[in-house]
């Protein structure tokens, strides 16, 4: 009896190690996806190594389907059985065309026919494919574009400061063509396609751009209704190392807004921020090959939009001089609408907008209401003594950019928010309350002074505000390293030194 257990012990320890060996000695097996069946083999797409014909008998096909993923064995080049595990990596690719039972992609930059099994895939939808790309596998639907802005942001118009001839054109131009319809109809008057804003920068650009959106959306509100009607790009997101990439971000951008405007039965504006990153003239030498098929694809998008107000564009750029002319034809993109800088007046309105609801020191500035205040604080600013930069050339001194010159809603913002914390400080020290005029004094001072890259923030307009028509050549006369820039931003108290230098 003992001996017979002994023996059956044996017996099970010789077939573990019989097992143990087949499984040593066998290579490490395959997988690959089954794309297709002839009449005695199958066609594989091995993974990472790529498409093979092995023999594949009757009753193997009745087990596998198209798309199955198998072991196999490389030694003997036969599937083994089913695998049971999903799939490592698999590119997912954008589908381009349809037909049957091939699917045109975009995969890394390029457009290839893949094989597909899968029901009810449709043009702009995106599919997983098995590792060695020649078959798609799982159907992931629509591409979600990541543009669509949710919620629009709340943005009156009387977020704005000192802009009120600009919003007023910006409301004839797009508000009121959607507003009035039907009157606009009757004359034969199109809602614009596209506006471009251009200006220096930090000066509301893309405030305006935001409150377009908004507005739109109050205008055209109907319950429940009220979300998705603003894209936000940045030029520079669109572009792609894989040549072609591009182009088919704008066209998803274009038929995300197209979608979401007849979904919603409201306007989308597209907002492209930066556009002259993008959308650089052709041909120029100013631009590479990379323009040379953005643009098409562009104005393509541009001209399908069919003029009824529902997809508005709206440009941003403070380079409105690179833009390529066609993009701004009569019918494209075709008010331009330039932001400036504040005006006097204008700094102080944007002055009342930040430091309303904020503690202030009246009796310091001598006024009692904020509006006098905040003119007294522009005033700071637009004091002519105030110098940013001598312009040199090497005859001497050709102008001065002032502090007025430079000025924009960003600082102004930047000021009070300084003013704001000295004046914290001081209160929490037990030094009084709120903010004084001495604190804007100081906010000033090193708002300007802190500024680095200052001088980049000097665009061609800025240059025509202090030069006149000679403006743009002495603008290019500095890129050249002609003229220099001397940093003062500093007031120069001695008017007769101002004069002194200024000959
Ligand atoms: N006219 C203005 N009224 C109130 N705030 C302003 C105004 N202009 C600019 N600002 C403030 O400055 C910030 C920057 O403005 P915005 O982004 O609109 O400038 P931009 O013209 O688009 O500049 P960029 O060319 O650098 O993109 C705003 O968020 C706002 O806080
Ligand atoms: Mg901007």
């Amino acid at each position: 009896m003992a001996r017979d257990e002994e023996k059956e012990k044996l017996k099970k320890t010789i077939l573990l190690l019989q097992d143990e060996i087949e499984r040593l000695s066998s290579p490490p097996y395959i997988t690959g996806t089954i794309l297709d069946f002839a009449d005695k083999n199958a066609r594989i797409s091995v993974d990472g190594v790529g498409v093979f014909e092995v023999p594949f008998g009757d009753k193997l096909k009745e087990e596998y389907k198209t798309g199955a993923r198998v072991i196999i064995n490389p030694m003997t080049k036969s599937v083994v059985g089913q695998s049971e595990f999903d799939i490592a990596s698999g590119r997912v690719v954008t589908v381009e065309e349809v037909d049957g039972k091939n699917l045109r992609v975009q995969n890394r930059g390029e457009s290839c026919f893949v094989l597909s099994n899968l029901e009810g895939v449709k043009v702009g939808d995106e599919v997983m494919l098995d590792p060695s790309g020649a078959i798609a596998l799982k159907h992931w639907g629509k591409k979600k574009t990541p543009y669509v802005l949710e919620k629009i942001p709340e943005a009156p118009w009387s977020n704005i400061g000192g802009l009120e001839g600009i919003i007023g054109i910006v409301k004839e131009e797009i508000e009121d063509p959607i507003k009035h319809k039907e009157v606009f109809e009757r004359y034969g008057r199109n809602p614009v396609k596209g506006v471009l804003l251009y200006g220096p920068p930090g000066c509301g650009k893309t405030m305006i751009a935001k409150s377009i959106a908004y507005n739109l959306s109050q205008l055209t509100s109907c319950p429940g209704k009220k979300d998705g009607h603003f894209i936000k790009v940045n030029g520079p997101e669109i572009l792609d190392k894989w040549l072609g990439n591009s182009e088919g971000k704008i066209r998803r951008i274009f038929t995300a807004a197209r979608d979401t405007a007849s979904e919603n039965g409201a306007p989308v504006v597209v907002f492209i921020d930066e556009a002259d990153s993008i959308l650089k003239t052709r041909g120029t030498g100013v631009s590479t090959d990379i323009y040379d098929s953005i643009v098409p694809q562009f104005l393509a998008e541009l001209d399908g939009i069919n003029g009824n107000g529902n997809v508005i564009t709206v440009l941003a750029s403070n380079r409105e001089d690179i833009i390529d002319p066609a993009i701004l034809r009569d019918g494209r993109v075709d008010r331009r609408i330039f932001v400036p800088r504040p005006s006097e007046e204008g700094a102080a309105e944007i002055f009342m907008i930040y430091l309303k609801n904020k503690p202030l020191d009246c009796r310091s500035f001598g006024k009692k209401d904020i509006k006098g205040i905040a003119e007294e604080s522009s005033a700071q600013i637009y004091d002519g003594r105030n110098v940013a930069y001598r312009v040199v050339s090497p005859k001497g001194t050709l102008g001065f950019f002032l502090y007025s010159n430079l000025a924009s809603g960003a600082m102004i913002k930047g000021i009070v928010d300084r003013a704001s914390m000295y004046a914290i400080k001081r209160e929490i020290a037990g030094n009084g309350r709120g903010i004084s005029k001495d604190d804007i004094k100081r906010a000033i001072e090193e708002e300007f002074s802190d500024h680095d890259g200052f001088a980049q923030a000097i665009v061609p307009t800025d240059w025509e505000d202090v030069f006149g028509h000679n403006g743009r050549q002495y603008n290019r006369a500095c890129q050249q390293g002609y003229l220099t820039l001397e940093n003062i931003f500093s007031r120069i108290e001695d008017s007769t030194k101002l004069k002194e230098v200024k000959e």
